[in-house]
């Protein structure tokens, strides 16, 4: 999952709740991305956090999720990092079957506190950072469709399970998305105490929002680290991806840089072909500072008129922050 699709949105989900899922369906029907009965049933309820319904699989989505674990898999040992191959074992992943997120969480949560939570389709960015903030990853249950192996523009159970996850048994890693938490929790709290107009407040934190989204893109879901002299991959979208993997190592056509947070903030991205531009960390603590960084960057109003352009910021994300619960501010 990622704060980068902009989807239908769900204003009377109500968010928290864990429901019982209704078997209206045969078993097997599948859970195919755009085409799974289920979720449909789930989002026309209002229903965003819901339970993974692991017999509505069917043999062909069993089926692509072996054929994409076992073009991957050999990409994996050349060109991830490290921990995220010692994640992979940690789950003790495995390309027989798709994986049960209660197996997942049972091996994830002692090692860093978090969890995959199953989500019915696209969460409101605040919601999405404020679930990383208390160590739960919104994650996606469906699977693509056996014909679009290697692109899809929205996340599968493929990109957030075996793409992201791995990553979250460290620790430090997963200190980063707290921090990611930590920090768009600090933004809602400072817009709510903006006195500016209507207008220059949605401009602001659109801004806000816009910044995060381009950090954790380029690092989280596109993020590329110097290991030992050599480039490896951390970002979930290159880890989920059999043909960019490669390519975001090797080809010619990425230009490469070292991470910049001036740079990150207000370079635009776009989310329907390979990457031609990417950044490389020199380790997760540069990351965890540079999020530290980030912070002090918005409350110094530096994040508030950065570079427009892509991703947009739809009103559904920018009302997630306007709106979000904070509990008693300080
Ligand atoms: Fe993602």
């Amino acid at each position: 999952m990622a704060p980068k699709s902009m989807a239908v949105p769900r204003p009377d989900a109500e968010v928290g709740e864990v429901v019982t899922p209704a078997r209206c369906q045969t078993v097997g029907v599948g859970l195919t991305t755009t085409q799974a009965p289920f979720i449909e049933q789930e989002r026309a309820a209002g229903r965003t956090f819901i339970d993974q319904p692991y017999d509505l699989y069917s043999e062909e989505n069993q089926l692509t999720w072996r054929r994409l674990y076992a073009g991957i898999r050999d990409k994996w040992t050349r060109y991830a990092h490290p921990r995220f191959l010692q994640g992979v074992e940690s789950l003790l992943l495995s390309g027989h079957a798709i994986p049960r997120l209660d197996d997942i969480n049972q091996k994830l949560a002692p090692l860093s506190g978090f969890k995959a939570r199953a989500v019915s389709g696209y969460v409101p960015a605040y919601i999405f950072f404020d679930n990383l903030r208390t160590r739960n990853f919104p994650t996606t249950i469906t699977i693509r469709d056996g014909s679009r192996l290697d692109y899809l523009p929205e996340p599968d159970i493929f990109h957030d399970i075996a793409g992201h996850v791995p990553m979250h048994t460290d620790r430090r890693f997963s200190d980063v998305l707290v921090r990611f938490g930590e920090v768009a929790r600090e933004a809602a709290a400072r817009a709510a105490k903006m006195s500016h107009d209507p207008a220059e407040l949605n401009s602001c934190v659109e801004s806000n929002i816009r910044a995060m989204a381009r950090f954790f893109w380029f690092t989280v879901e596109f993020g590329l680290m110097q290991v030992s002299g050599e480039l490896k991959a951390y970002g979930s979208g290159l880890l989920s991806s059999i043909g960019e993997l490669e390519h975001s190592i090797h080809s010619p056509a990425v230009q490469r840089f070292p991470l910049q947070l001036e740079w990150v903030i207000n370079q635009c991205f776009e989310i329907d072909h390979y990457q031609p531009l990417l950044f490389v960390a020199s380790s997760f603590d540069q990351v965890f500072g540079m999020v530290d960084e980030l912070e002090r960057w918005l409350y110094d109003g530096k994040l508030d008129h950065i570079a427009p352009g892509e991703p947009t910021v739809n009103p559904e994300d920018l009302a997630s922050f306007l709106t979000a619960d904070l509990g008693i501010l300080p």
